[in-house]
């Protein structure tokens, strides 16, 4: 049986996206000399979000104000960086052909902007007085964050690993 019976038969299912003549143009436009940008990026945002929390239960465990300064610090900078990873990867969303014709770059983006905006949300409470703001809402919002961006994280790694998006074709 050829492909072509296969799928009028419908005895076998084909991904339409497939088809697209831009399907496999999905080499990254944003890059240095070769190596992406939004890789390069968004290495901070993750950290700074690990780091925020983190200052968060030292300050929880030791009392020590000092870590509360700490937190506001890293949740500014999370917010920030995060920030700059989201204009390298929109840009790449809406350069690259292969990558703005794929449903999961678009479920990244949605995820991604939910985390900027949580993210701003952590360093905007704590103007009002970021030792105050620690306990509880402090924390827990940090705590939230890290799963946010363990997932954004994740599913960004899969874009890349599972659809060689924004990597380079290589010799
Ligand atoms: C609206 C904002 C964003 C868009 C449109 C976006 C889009 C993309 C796209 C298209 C890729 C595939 C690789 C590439 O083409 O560069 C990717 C990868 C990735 N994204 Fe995002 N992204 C956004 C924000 C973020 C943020 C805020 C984070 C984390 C804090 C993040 C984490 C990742 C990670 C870890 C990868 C895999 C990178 C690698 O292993 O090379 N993204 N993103």
């Amino acid at each position: 049986m050829t492909q072509q019976m296969r799928q009028e038969t419908g005895s076998e299912l084909t991904d339409p996206i497939a088809q697209h003549p831009a399907y496999g143009v999905t080499e990254s436009r944003i890059a240095l000399w070769g190596h992406p940008l939004h890789a390069m990026t968004v290495a901070f945002p993750v950290a700074l979000t690990f780091c925020t929390f983190g200052a968060d239960a030292l300050h929880l465990l030791s009392g020590d104000e000092f870590w509360a300064r700490a937190g506001v610090w890293a949740a500014g900078t999370a917010f920030l960086f995060g920030l700059a990873a989201a204009v390298t990867g929109t840009m790449e969303l809406l350069m690259v052909r292969g990558i703005r014709i794929r449903a999961p770059a678009w479920t990244h983006a949605v995820i991604a902007v939910l985390l900027l905006a949580l993210l701003g949300a952590n360093w905007g409470y704590r103007m009002q007085g970021y030792e105050a703001a620690v306990l509880p809402y402090g924390i827990l919002l940090s705590g939230f964050n890290v799963l946010v961006v363990s997932a954004t994280g994740w599913h960004g790694g899969k874009l890349v690993f599972d659809y060689r998006l924004g990597t380079s074709k290589g010799s």
